[in-house]
Formats: C-alpha cells, sequence, structure tokens
C-alpha cells in the first residue's frame, strides 16, 4: 500500500477521531472481527512510531475459550490472594477475559538498551494499544482498553501469556454493540494549554 503523499487530507479522520469513544464492557455482544480483519487491524496497530526500530511490543490474541480457561486461574488466584471473595465477586474474575469475541493483549517487551530509555518504549506500546483501539473502532467496533489486577500481579500476567520481563499495556476488547452509549465528559483542553514561559521554577 503507498504511503501518504504529502499533504494528503483525510478530513473524515479527522472528524472520526473527535467523536471517537469506548463502549462498556457490559453492553459488548458478538460477533467480533474475522481473522483476516483481526490480522489488518494489528497489523495497523504495529505501525505506530518506535524510537530506534527495537518493536518493544508484541501481541497474544485471546478467544473466548482461551478467556475461560484464564478466567478460572484468575478467580483461583484472586481467592488464594483474598479468601474471603464472594461468589460475584469470582465469577466476575472468571469473565474477565472473555466478555468480548476477542480480546488483544498489547504486550510491552521493553528492555534496557544502551540507548533508547525503556519509558520511550513503554510509551510505543502505548501507542500500538491506541492505535489498534482506533482502527478497530474506526471498522465499526465496540471497543475497550482495559488493564485491571491482572496486569500488575507477576503470577496473573504469566496466567495471560506474559514471561516475567514484559508488563501489559493494554487488554484491548472488541467486539460488536447495538445500545447507544454517552459520551463520557471530556477535558477543558483550553485549561491543558498554555504557551512556553520559561523554564519551570523548582
Ligand atoms: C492504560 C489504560 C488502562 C485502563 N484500564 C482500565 C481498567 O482496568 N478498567 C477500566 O474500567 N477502565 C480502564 N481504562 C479506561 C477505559 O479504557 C475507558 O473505557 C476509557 O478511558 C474511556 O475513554 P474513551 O471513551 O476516550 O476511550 C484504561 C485506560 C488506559 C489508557
Amino acid at each position: 500500500m503507498p504511503t501518504l503523499t504529502p499533504g494528503e487530507r483525510h478530513d473524515s479522520v479527522l472528524t472520526f477521531l473527535e467523536r471517537r469513544k469506548s463502549v462498556p464492557l457490559s453492553l459488548f455482544r458478538g460477533p467480533g472481527p474475522d481473522a483476516p480483519t483481526l490480522r489488518r487491524l494489528i497489523g495497523i496497530a504495529a505501525r505506530v512510531p518506535d524510537h530506534g526500530r527495537l518493536e518493544p511490543w508484541r501481541f497474544i490474541i485471546y478467544r473466548p475459550d482461551d478467556g475461560a480457561r484464564i478466567g478460572e486461574a484468575l478467580a483461583e488466584l484472586a481467592l488464594e490472594r483474598n479468601p474471603q471473595m464472594r461468589e460475584d465477586e469470582l465469577d466476575r474474575e472468571r469473565k474477565r477475559l472473555s466478555r468480548a469475541p476477542v480480546a488483544v493483549g498489547v504486550v510491552s517487551t521493553a528492555a534496557d538498551h544502551e540507548r533508547i530509555p525503556v519509558w520511550e518504549q513503554f510509551l510505543s506500546a502505548g501507542a500500538a494499544a491506541m492505535n489498534l483501539v482506533t482502527a478497530a473502532t474506526a471498522c465499526g467496533f465496540a471497543v475497550n482498553w482495559v488493564t485491571g489486577w491482572y496486569s500488575d500481579d507477576a503470577e496473573a500476567r504469566a496466567i495471560l501469556g506474559l514471561s516475567p520481563d514484559e508488563r501489559m499495556a493494554g487488554v484491548v476488547h472488541i467486539g460488536n454493540h447495538d445500545a447507544a452509549v454517552p459520551d463520557r465528559p471530556r477535558p477543558d483542553v483550553d485549561a491543558l494549554i498554555s504557551d512556553y514561559a520559561g523554564p519551570a521554577t523548582p
């Protein structure tokens, strides 16, 4: 596919980005993307700025059967961590990875490098996750990017297929929905913008 030509405009992309929003997982239903569509979306996810061309990310596809097995293991681990958990709470854990027809783990594989800070490698993984969110939404899917406690727990990360040095930038759930979703309050952007006023004072 040819890359962009100088000055090429895509106003519909701008309007789309001004309207994009996530869909609550409770509203998800099927179907999700078919295999070629999902492959295309992940290809777009990987088309992100990446200082040093380290490709410091990878993608794990979780389908509902995987999600059910992962959910059982997460519920067991959650119970180990907190033996007081109620059955409804455990049930929530069981469903964590099977609420959408497909979920994609965007995994940061950032590692120490002589020149490229790990922080920048994490940012590139975040950009990959956002590209996946944007592309899947542009395809008409319901999308939601979550991390959850399991991304912050080494044993839980192993259950999700991550090696000890990897981190979960986000699990991007992709499905469909038919209920209208109100927008959430958006930032007062003007309050976030300032002209440069010289060096910060300590
Ligand atoms: C890195 C990251 C992790 C997130 N993890 C969660 C989460 O674990 N649970 C949750 O309810 N929302 C989580 N969110 C927020 C959801 O993505 C939420 O749907 C989103 O902020 C809605 O904003 P949007 O409509 O602009 O997409 C996370 C967001 C980011 C960027």
